[in-house]
């Protein structure tokens, strides 16, 4: 399987997917303006890296990641690297997309130099990030209410 950058003909999959994910985790923000207004215009500006997968032509999940920095909206940890969302529909679960698109973002944030890569997963899925090499930090993220994890990398880590 394999993971791309997002590209302008995936944005009508991706936007369905990211509105599925936040059904899903039961956010209560509208999806719809937040995709609109601050995701598209972010990502056509190059403030964070979008990846998907495909299977049989359809895209199938995505994973949203930056590093962390003033000119993002979202700027928790300067200098770190972000997994700030990871989905891929349930149809297409069990079998390793989950992972792939993780560690397409971690090669593509620890190329750009981040060696601490951190992620603020919902509590269901903790031992997900455990399973792919992440720790509890000990902090805590308010603004979320979510636990911080956090995975160091090294050079060698590049695959
Ligand atoms: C978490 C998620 C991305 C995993 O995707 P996936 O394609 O099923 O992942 P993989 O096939 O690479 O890995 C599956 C493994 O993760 C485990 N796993 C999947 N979802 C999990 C969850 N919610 N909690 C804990 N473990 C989970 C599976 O049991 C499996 O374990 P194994 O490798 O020991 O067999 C997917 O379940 C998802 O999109 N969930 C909803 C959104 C979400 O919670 N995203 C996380 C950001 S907070």
């Amino acid at each position: 399987m394999s993971v791309r950058p997002v590209g302008i003909s995936d944005y009508p999959a991706f936007k369905k997917l990211f509105c599925d994910y936040y059904a899903e985790l039961d956010c209560e923000e509208d999806p719809l303006p937040l995709f609109d207004d601050y995701l598209l215009p972010d990502l056509k500006a190059g403030l964070f890296g979008v990846g998907v997968t495909e299977v049989d032509g359809e895209v199938a999940g995505f994973v949203i990641f930056q590093i962390d920095d003033l000119l993002n909206d979202w700027n928790f940890k300067e200098g770190a690297g972000d997994v700030r969302e990871l989905y891929v529909a349930p149809a297409f679960r069990g079998r390793g997309l989950g992972t792939a698109l993780l560690s397409y973002a971690e090669n593509s944030l620890t190329s750009d130099g981040a060696r601490e890569i951190y992620t603020l997963p919902v509590e269901e899925c903790e031992s997900f990030f455990i399973a792919r090499g992440y720790a509890d930090g000990g902090e805590y993220c308010a603004d979320s209410d979510n636990k911080v994890f956090v995975k160091y990398m090294d050079k060698s880590d590049l695959k």
